[in-house]
């Protein structure tokens, strides 16, 4: 792909990226959340943009977008390339989207030449875990790790998964079927970078060789809910005061260790009204590391300090973990072409280690897998400020180009993929000390 051409694909994606960016469940802001309405236009939109690219596009039973072309060898193992689509509260236009129409405008620039393998562009319908509090339901749907209890866990109004995706008019019941069942190259993603780093160093994209774990959880700190006029200081039972000295320890026990970084992100006090002393504060936390060992342990110290905070203050404390994902290792060599693609295109390379989530960390205990990171221009991501620069998203499509072109001619053989990649993945687990599934 040259550059004039890359450009004009790249400003290409970024217009729909804004198209998506206006379906929104909220009017002045984007927040497009697992199966909620918005989201089947934006299916709608993202299948005839792959139509149009040449795919055969189907919708599995999570929503997730699929759109497949075949190679020209029968048989061959296909790609996966993807990111997802749903969005934060007040997201910017990029985080994920960027990277499902980068995949469809690579495809697209194949022009017809389709590669010895089939291509998958996957858009998933949930990564960031809003609705039900739980992230990764469309790469977990492809893996098989989306079980029967997961479907039964209810979003904030009491809607059980299972019954979100009938409302949508999708079927839980053939989850299966969403399964990636056949041996595949590997899983790619394109996707902002999210952070500063790349914007301090002047470089355009970033090669990902690993990605850090996380822990999500709910803290809940239960007191007496009463009447706010009439209860002395002294023989309350509140919840928030609890709550509220948790959370600036959570700053300091992050701020201690180097490498750690944990946020209370979102807090609920129930009843919540101005003159009732909140019998109960619900409070999650997110904490990720590198190193699982590490993250493991300010989890465990953590959860240890709510408990003492609660019994001095003669409450009662509960938690519930909703992700415990271990850090990951991309394939050392998707990785190695990666990096070698972005050479092609006359670009340096940085290899950086991911602070955010992505699919691909799911998708990682299947499959090899590889990311580029795309520079976030004031590092700014998670917020309607959220921007891209067409140059830095041309090199990406530049990159990625070179990249499908290179794997056709040097990594057919999936099976010593997931051989390394069964390597790989042993080593994180034993380099961290400890064996966590991660799902
Ligand atoms: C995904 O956006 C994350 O929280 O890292
Ligand atoms: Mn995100
Ligand atoms: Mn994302």
């Amino acid at each position: 792909m040259n550059v004039e051409c890359s450009l004009d694909r790249a400003r290409e994606a970024v217009d729909r990226c804004l198209t998506l960016a206006k379906l929104s469940e909220e009017d002045n802001r984007t927040t497009r959340t697992f199966l909620s309405p918005p989201m089947r236009e934006a299916q709608r939109l993202i299948r005839g943009w792959m139509e149009g690219a040449g795919l055969t596009v189907t919708i599995d039973a999570v929503g997730n977008v699929r759109g497949v072309v075949p190679g020209s060898r029968s048989g061959a193992a296909p790609l996966l390339i993807g990111s997802h689509i749903d969005t934060v509260p007040g997201a910017g236009p990029f985080d994920g989207v960027l990277g499902v129409m980068l995949a469809i405008g690579l495809v697209e620039a194949l022009d017809g030449e389709t590669p010895e393998f089939g291509i998958e562009v996957v858009a998933f319908s949930e990564e960031e875990g809003v609705r039900f509090h739980i992230p990764f339901l469309g790469s977990r749907a492809l893996i098989g790790t989306l079980d029967r209890d997961t479907l039964q866990v209810q979003d904030d109004r009491g809607i059980t998964m299972a019954q979100a995706i009938r409302d949508f008019g999708l079927n839980p019941d053939r989850l299966d079927e969403a399964q990636v069942r056949s041996s595949v190259l590997g899983y790619v993603e394109f996707h902002i970078e999210q952070g500063p780093i790349l914007d301090n160093l002047r470089m355009p994209v970033g090669v990902v060789e690993g990605i850090v774990g996380q822990t999500r959880l709910e803290a809940v700190f239960r007191g007496t809910t009463n009447h706010a006029g009439t209860t002395p200081m002294h023989l309350r039972r509140d919840a928030m005061p609890a709550a509220s000295e948790w959370i600036l320890e959570v700053e300091r026990q992050a701020s201690a260790v180097p490498g750690i970084v944990a946020t209370v992100g979102s807090i609920t006090a129930v009843p919540g009204a101005v003159n009732v002393i909140p019998g109960e504060v619900r409070a999650t936390l997110d904490v990720r590391h590198a190193d699982d060992l590490r993250r493991a342990t300010a989890v465990h110290r953590l959860i240890a300090h709510a408990r003492a905070i609660a019994e001095r203050r003669k409450l009662e404390f509960d938690w519930n973990t909703r992700l415990d994902q271990h850090a990951i290792r991309c394939d050392p060599a998707l990785t190695d072409a990666l990096a070698r693609s972005v050479e092609l295109s006359g670009l340096p390379v940085h290899r950086m280690v991911s602070g955010a989530g992505h699919d691909a960390m799911v998708m990682a205990s299947r499959m090899p897998v590889a990311m580029l990171f795309i520079r976030s221009p004031e590092g700014i991501s998670h917020h309607s400020a959220e921007s891209v620069r067409i140059e830095d998203v041309a090199a990406a499509l530049r990159s990625g180009s070179h990249f499908l072109k290179q794997i056709s001619g040097t990594l057919q053989l999936s099976d010593s993929l997931t051989a390394r990649h069964d390597d790989a993945v042993r080593h994180v687990r034993e380099d961290s000390g400890i064996d966590n599934a991660g799902q």
